[in-house]
């Protein structure tokens, strides 16, 4: 796979200002505009797009999205405390299970969009807080519902027993504390049941099952919610990133259901998180040692799955390509196995992947490395440097 000219650019630039082995990420900005404003131009009208702040938190990338998006979701008070402060005038929203009193109190303070209730038990917290500060906290109710078909993906997190949002009895009792309570205002109903998400078709039957949802609701318990967030979860093929999640289908498909469902005044929310953000990154490790054990090559390079732990949370193969040093070649159309400098096996790229050539001090670049990649590797882990970070801009 060819990296795009910028890239490959900022890279060699890299290689040449520093005379240690490179380790390093770098993030394609002005890619990471295009690919925002084009996901945007396709979303129906009455559409949201917030960005998922956890696939990937850097302040540049928060920045170069701000303008594109309508908000950005937090998932503890460190995150909203980040964003409030990299974005001051950004709409937030809060979700996650487990919040702190503090983090509630806090996210009043910033008079956040929407709290995404996960509990009864959190629901009651943040009744009682924003009646000590005498004000309305705005909710959404987070459903894990039996849905008509269950939700299918490689990661799926609601139709089934997870930690994650109320089921039918929890909402029964969620609904009439809010009935109760004049210091929560409900806004809406929130769903985010999986990730991965490849299947154009699958995902716009589950938006149908969500809107059938929401309808039903409303009729049943007399609401008039002015909007619902169908989550995030369009999913990235690591494999072949052309067959990843059609975006511009998937859209034409919800324009459609939106009318079919009358769903036209409701704002439908999207929070999106390694569908915008991943291709934006590249990780960079210069190879430091090539060697063959037991009849298999393996290639160290300046880093691991301390730095970039995607691989091994995904259990895959992370794609990656060569930049050629200027060694010669010592290993020719020969698998290798991609590995980093930490003391454990599992420290692990790609398994036994062909390449053309490969020497010592030749550049590993793995493609797709912006979304749940360094915010998510255990960087401590016996105590190697950081990598460089670069971002790339106009
Ligand atoms: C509640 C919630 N919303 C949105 C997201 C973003 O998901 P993705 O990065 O798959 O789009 C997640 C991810 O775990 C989540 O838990």
């Amino acid at each position: 796979m060819s990296l795009p000219a910028s890239v490959t650019r900022s890279i060699e630039q890299l290689k040449h200002q520093h005379e240690a082995p490179l380790c390093a990420y770098v993030y394609d900005l002005p890619a990471l505009e295009r690919h925002v404003k084009a996901m945007r131009q396709v979303l129906p009208e009455n559409c949201e797009l917030f960005y998922a702040a956890k696939a990937n938190p850097e302040a540049p990338v928060l920045k170069t999205l701000a303008p594109w998006v309508d908000g950005f979701e937090a998932a503890s008070g460190g995150e909203l405390t980040w964003l409030h402060e990299q974005c001051p005038d950004q709409p937030l929203i809060f979700g996650g299970p487990g919040k702190l009193d503090h983090e509630l109190d806090l996210a009043l303070q910033y008079r956040i969009s929407a709290f995404h209730v996960e509990s009864v038990t959190e629901l009651r917290s943040l009744a009682r807080i924003a009646r000590q500060r005498g004000e309305r906290a705005p909710v959404m109710l987070r459903l894990n519902l039996k849905l008509a078909r269950a939700p299918q993906s490689r990661l799926v997190m609601g139709g089934k027993p997870t930690p994650f949002g109320l089921d039918e009895e929890g909402l029964a009792s969620a609904l009439q504390l809010l009935q109760q309570e004049p210091s929560l205002e409900l806004k809406g109903l929130h769903f985010h049941l999986l990730s991965h998400q490849l299947d154009v078709d699958a995902h716009l039957e589950l938006i149908r099952s969500y809107f059938l949802t929401f309808r039903q609701l409303c009729a049943d318990h007399h609401l008039q919610l002015p909007l619902l967030n169908v989550g995030g979860g369009m999913g990235i093929n690591y494999q072949d990133a052309t067959q990843s999640f059609d975006w511009s289908r998937f859209c034409q498909g919800l324009k459609v259901l939106i009318e079919e469902y009358d769903m036209g005044e409701t704002r439908v929310r999207f929070e999106i998180g390694r569908f915008i953000s991943a291709a934006c990154g590249y990780y960079v490790m210069q190879v430091l040692d090539i060697k063959s054990s037991h009849g298999e090559f393996f290639a160290i390079g300046r880093g691991g799955t301390h730095h970039f732990r995607t691989p091994a949370a995904q259990g895959h193969d992370h794609p990656f390509t060569v930049l050629r040093g200027s060694q010669p070649a010592q290993l020719r159309d020969q698998p290798v196995t991609l590995v980093g400098q930490l003391c454990t096996p599992k420290d692990v790229l790609a398994r036994q992947q062909p390449v053309a050539q490969l020497a010592m001090g030749d550049l590993l670049v793995f493609t797709l490395a912006g979304a749940y990649a360094w915010n998510i590797s255990h960087q401590n882990f016996l105590m190697h440097e950081p990598p460089l970070k670069v971002f790339i801009t106009d």
